[in-house]
């Protein structure tokens, strides 16, 4: 295992450690998250009852397949607690994620959380929000019209494909991520966002998340 996956790990088991037992828990989808979804999954192994759902097929996939029943998020409104891996993050815990191409899923299940935590690498710690692309869930339908409109808006909006082809999401629309240098008022730019008809989610999450696991070279952190 890499440095950086020893870190992800150590990030991921401090967060799964805070779980308690009849908790409900909200499963995060990335590299970090399946680091999380293996610790829970030997807590289970050793007696620990939660029930859990899940913010993508993979994570649902994964989760079963590590032995963990997964429940129908649409039959909750609330979760006990969630933990997710980001893209980049600030000091005051305002994130890009969806580079795996899961925001709207991970973005409901944050929202619907108690405790939304946070885990990641040291490297994902920035002062300022800005270098990966930020990624929009948009209804196919949309995908020009919102592509005209990111570009207004001083991004540079580009269709995610692979193998040539659109990468569709767990809900069958298209992503768009946007380079948006500099990135200086996200809250505005959430909001800006947020008003194009066809952007079913955006991956800034400004209020979502309560705190923070952090590994680097000296180890473990929690900021709350
Ligand atoms: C998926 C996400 C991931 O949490 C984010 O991309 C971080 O991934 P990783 O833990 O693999 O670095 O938002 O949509």
């Amino acid at each position: 295992m890499n440095d950086v996956d020893f870190r992800k790990r150590a990030a991921a088991r401090a967060a799964v450690d805070e779980i308690e037992p009849g908790m409900l828990v909200g499963l995060g989808t990335g590299s970090t998250a399946a680091f999380a979804i293996a610790a829970l999954a030997d807590r289970v192994r050793a007696g620990l009852t939660i029930r859990t759902v899940a913010t993508s097929r993979a994570t649902e996939a994964a989760a079963e397949a590590a032995g963990m029943g997964v429940l129908d998020m649409a039959d909750f409104g609330r979760v006990d607690l969630a933990i997710d891996g980001v893209d980049e993050i600030d000091p005051a815990f305002r994130a890009i994620k969806g580079g795996g191409g899961a925001l709207l899923r991970e973005k409901i299940v944050a929202a619907a959380a108690d405790r939304m935590i946070a885990i990641a690498d040291a490297s994902k710690c920035v002062a300022r929000l800005g270098r990966p692309m930020l990624p929009l869930e948009v209804l196919p339908f949309a995908r020009s019209f919102v592509a005209d409109a990111v570009a207004a808006l001083g991004g540079t909006p580009i269709l995610r494909t692979a193998g040539g082809a659109p990468v569709l999401t767990d809900q069958g629309n298209v992503l768009i991520d946007c380079g948006f240098p500099g990135l200086e008022d996200p809250a505005a730019l959430a909001h800006a966002l947020g008003q194009i008809p066809g952007v079913l989610g955006h991956g800034l999450f400004l209020d979502e998340i309560d705190a923070l696991y952090v590994a680097g070279e000296d180890g473990v952190r929690l900021y709350e």
